[in-house]
């Protein structure tokens, strides 16, 4: 069985984080947010390959996957030559392939039972069987209405506020038949969930729906981004380094933290970083590689990724920081300020 992995998306909303890292790449704390999808096909030992299908920047990321060896699970990449769209995507990545396919949306972390969503595709013979997820508020997704025995009876994609009818989403998972991918017009832009899932209803078919109640989060705004990282530390998403227990500090041993730190848990401060003596690393703060943070600077609720410098009496709170980004002497970063990478916030500045 092989899983296709959409993962060409420009990652708009992550902007301008992603405008050097595409967001299957994004670290989740020190490991590309990929990973976590990969450790979860590979609960599926029937799954013997994974087909990247990328087309933003996709050399970043075979660079850092090559043919998945190191992930231990067998990686093949195909680039469209323009976007086009999901049903699309998955039109070019499926055309050779002849038995059930796990399609997963790359921006998705969920610990989902996927045996038991693929056993019951086929319990039911589906045409296509998709996991729902329920939400506060489905206006950013696919709205999904089921009946009883979890047949869908409708799919709507960003729904305005007077269409919401329930709760459940569409959280990016699928099973799907390759003998319906005819139906994707081959080459052009086509949304699987604009045109294809309808189409399955308006044509009476199979199309059920494993509604899953555990965790699961779209990675694609900054907000969701934190929210992740906080989740994992709070043990709310079970994943290493973090155990669970709660306000846990990890440092790793290739880091130094001087006499006279403080270290507020939880938080995480990945190898090489550097924490000098009077410097305050807060709850929920991420200190990425190779990271500076001088004398009685204070970070707190903050991600901040590899090789950046926090200086002397700086306050970085409730923000986002790219790499190589240099924060100045005494330069206040608060109230969810977002830096792309290699920005630079002179002495004294306030943001
Ligand atoms: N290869 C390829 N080509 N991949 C693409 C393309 C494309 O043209 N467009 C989007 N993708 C990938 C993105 O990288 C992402 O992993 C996935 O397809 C979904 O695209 P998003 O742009 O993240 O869509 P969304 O979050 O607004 O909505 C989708 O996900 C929701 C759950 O997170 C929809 O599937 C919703 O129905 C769903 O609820
Ligand atoms: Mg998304």
């Amino acid at each position: 069985m092989k899983a296709i992995m959409l993962a060409g998306g420009k990652g708009t909303r992550l902007r301008p984080l992603t405008i050097h890292t595409p967001k299957p790449i994004v670290p989740i704390f020190e490991r590309p947010f990929l990973h976590y999808q990969l450790d979860l096909l590979k609960r599926v030992p029937e799954i013997d390959e994974v087909i990247l299908s990328l087309n933003y920047q996709p050399r970043r990321i075979e660079e850092i996957f090559g043919d998945g060896s190191e992930a231990n699970i067998a990686i093949r990449y195909v680039v469209e030559p323009a976007p086009l769209g999901t049903g699309g995507a998955i039109r070019y990545a499926g055309d050779t392939l002849r038995e059930s396919v796990v399609v997963f949306n790359g921006d998705v972390m969920t610990s989902v039972d996927l045996p038991a969503v693929i056993r019951l595709h086929r319990e039911r013979k589906a045409k296509a069987t998709i996991v729902l997820t329920p939400v506060d508020n489905p206006s950013a997704y696919g709205l999904v209405e089921t009946d009883a025995n979890n047949n869908i009876l409708r799919f709507l994609e960003k729904p305005n506020p007077d269409e919401i009818t329930c709760n459940t989403i569409n959280a990016g998972i699928y099973i799907l038949e390759p003998e319906t991918f005819e139906r994707i017009p081959k080459d052009t832009p086509w949304s699987i969930e604009r045109s294809f899932f309808p189409s399955l209803i308006e044509r009476g078919e199979t199309f059920v729906a494993y509604t899953d109640p555990g965790y699961w989060i779209d990675i694609g705004t900054p907000e969701k981004y934190t929210q992740v990282h906080r989740d994992i530390m709070d043990g709310r998403f079970k994943t290493p380094p973090f155990s669970g227990a709660p306000g846990e500090v990890w440092v790793s041993p290739q880091a130094r933290v001087d006499e006279g730190a403080v270290l507020v848990g939880p938080c995480f401060i990945d190898e090489g970083a550097v924490v000098k003596q009077g410097a305050t690393i807060g709850a929920y703060s991420v200190i990425g590689r190779q990271c500076h943070v001088e004398e009685h600077a204070l970070v707190e609720r903050s991600i901040v990724w590899a090789n950046s410098r926090i200086s002397q009496d700086a306050i970085v709170r409730d923000s986002i920081l790219g790499r190589h980004t240099h924060i100045g002497r005494s330069a206040v970063v608060t109230d969810d300020a977002v830096l792309g990478d290699k920005s630079v916030v002179t002495d004294f500045s306030k943001l």
